[in-house]
């Protein structure tokens, strides 16, 4: 019973549904099986909560098993709001964020969120970003699903995925909806993942890193293979209005890559409104910003003193983590799954 655990929203920055972008009488509920969910209420509302559920308790309802959506591994939860998701009515101006887990995901929503509202870092302070930008496929029993929150959202949304693009709602190719795609090298995302299944309590115990890695490797994780995604994305992109970007040239050169995402759009901005964007989704400026950092989440749900969500942000950390032999054989399979694509990953930057 999700709502047991009384999971009241917090727009920093705002009261409780207070935030411009949230419909009037929203309850900010954030899904719990989401990672994406939002601080507890105050002591008061907490008392509210009708049975409340021991720590103990409150672990074993936050944890997900893994089920399948058309063969791809995902969240039971997820899988039981697939029907609402499914049937999704995209708008023309809606944009989708779209991107395999761990992929810079959040960076992209905030450069976009930023670039929505000219610049101006108080507008996008209004609530957390999970608000901001909703997560279509979120769901659990008794919360406010993704689909919910984005009917709920004024046009022009921004929306977030991380679906496979066969799984992608029909309706937003109907409406030609304009979708930006971030892609990030697999050995990173791998490393990402691995401290994400440790601290967003949705997950059970990932188990050692070597075991990840091979589950990683086998697809076996939370929207399952990194290869098939990455390369059905890219596949996709030669028919529809897709903007592929990577995280490593957002690294290498931000300023390019918020080109890229004007031109894309149409849209021209000042040059000292870049340079504010700019400064405002780096790395060392998100990690602080609790409309960014997820810190709003209830700890029991998101444990940042395991690993932040905001964690190193950089390219090649996982040089500090895998094996030689590791390495080896990560090379090889990759060589293997990404044959015969002209698709290619800077492993550092
Ligand atoms: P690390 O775990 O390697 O640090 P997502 O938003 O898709 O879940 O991706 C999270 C990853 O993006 C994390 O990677 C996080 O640190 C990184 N990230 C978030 N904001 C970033 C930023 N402004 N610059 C660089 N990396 C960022």
């Amino acid at each position: 019973n999700w709502a047991g655990l009384c999971l009241i929203g917090h727009s920093p920055g705002h009261s409780p549904g207070t935030g411009p972008s949230t419909a009037p009488g929203t309850v900010l509920a954030q899904v719990p099986a989401s990672l994406e969910v939002v601080e507890a209420a105050s002591r008061e509302d907490s008392q509210s909560c009708v049975d409340p559920l021991s720590a103990m308790e409150q672990e074993a309802e936050i944890t997900q098993e893994m089920g399948s959506l058309h063969g791809i591994p995902l969240y039971k939860s997820f899988i039981e709001g697939w029907p609402q998701v499914k049937a999704f009515q995209a708008r023309p101006d809606d944009l989708l964020i779209s991107t395999y887990p761990k992929s810079g995901t959040t960076w992209l929503s905030e450069i976009m969120d930023m670039i929505y509202h000219d610049g101006d870092v108080e507008k996008c302070r209004r609530d957390a970003i999970y608000n901001r930008v909703p997560f279509l496929e979120l769901k659990a029993p008794m919360e406010t699903s993704g689909v919910e929150l984005l009917e709920n959202t004024p046009s022009p949304r921004l929306v977030k995925t991380h679906l496979p693009v066969q799984l992608l709602p029909t309706s937003f190719w109907e409406k030609d909806c304009k979708i930006i795609y971030m892609a990030r090298n697999p050995k990173d995302v791998a490393i990402s993942y691995y401290y994400f299944h440790q601290m967003a309590k949705i997950h059970h115990d990932p188990g050692t890193k070597a075991e990840f890695l091979e589950n990683f490797m086998a697809g076996k994780v939370p929207y399952g293979s990194w290869y098939d995604h990455v390369r059905g994305w890219w596949e996709k992109k030669q028919e529809k209005k897709i903007l592929y970007l990577f995280y490593e040239d957002m690294k290498k050169d931000p300023r390019q890559e918020v080109q890229k995402i004007l031109q894309f759009l149409g849209k021209e901005l000042a040059e000292g409104t870049v340079d504010r964007i700019l400064h405002h989704t780096s790395f060392q400026e998100m990690k602080k910003n609790p409309a960014a950092n997820y810190e709003t989440v209830l700890p029991t749900l998101m444990d940042h003193s395991i690993s932040p969500f905001l964690r190193k942000g950089i390219s090649g950390d996982w040089k500090n983590h895998f094996t030689v032999a590791q390495n080896e054989r990560f090379d090889q399979h990759y060589q293997k799954l990404m044959a015969g694509s002209d698709l290619h990953f800077q492993m550092e930057v």
